[in-house]
């Protein structure tokens, strides 16, 4: 049987355990997953490409998972899921409030490349109210973030996000 191969795309901006989750779920469905960091036309970035790169990187590093590779891309989803032999999009999907636009990207991707599904994981209970935005608003505060990203990067962010300029 051929291998079966996806694509997890997403911000990070930055990596949380909601992300960890879906991404070590994916690891279990496909035989390779690309975390694809990208760059979303319609929102600013708290961390650069390279810096979102580097703290998943590092956190699927400590996680033992040997069929996730993070990659940055630039451009459409589907061309690059194309370039990477993906016949797969996970995303995750939280409440109600993420489905409108996540279904709106479904059906765009879909009308780009047919031959590719997109496949949504439900997020766990205690992740639903997690996004990076509430992160970096916890952070920018100087409030406790452990339990929301990986404990291996929690320090850092909390560092590169009190007090500082941060897109929300
Ligand atoms: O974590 P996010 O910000 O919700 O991720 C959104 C992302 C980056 C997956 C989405 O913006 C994206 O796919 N951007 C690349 C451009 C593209 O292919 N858009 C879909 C067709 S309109």
């Amino acid at each position: 049987m051929s291998q079966k191969t996806a694509v997890c795309p997403g911000s990070f901006d930055p990596v949380t355990l909601g992300h960890v989750d879906i991404i070590t779920r994916a690891s279990h469905l496909f035989d390779k997953v690309f975390v694809a960091v990208m760059k979303n036309p319609v929102k600013s970035t708290s961390f650069t490409v390279e810096e979102r790169i580097e703290l998943l990187g590092r956190v699927i590093s400590g996680l033992n998972i040997t069929n996730v590779e993070v990659v940055g891309l630039d451009g459409l989803l589907v061309e690059n899921a194309k370039k990477y032999g993906a016949t797969a999009i996970v995303k995750g999907l939280r409440a109600v409030s993420d489905f409108e636009y996540e279904f709106q990207m479904a059906l765009a991707n879909k009308k780009l490349a047919p031959d590719i599904e997109t496949v949504f994981l439900t997020t766990r209970g205690e992740n639903m109210f997690l996004s990076s935005s509430v992160v970096k608003q916890i952070a920018y505060f100087g409030g406790d973030i452990s339990g929301l990203v990986p404990d291996i990067i929690r320090e850092e962010i909390k560092k590169r996000l009190i007090g500082k300029g941060v897109e929300f």
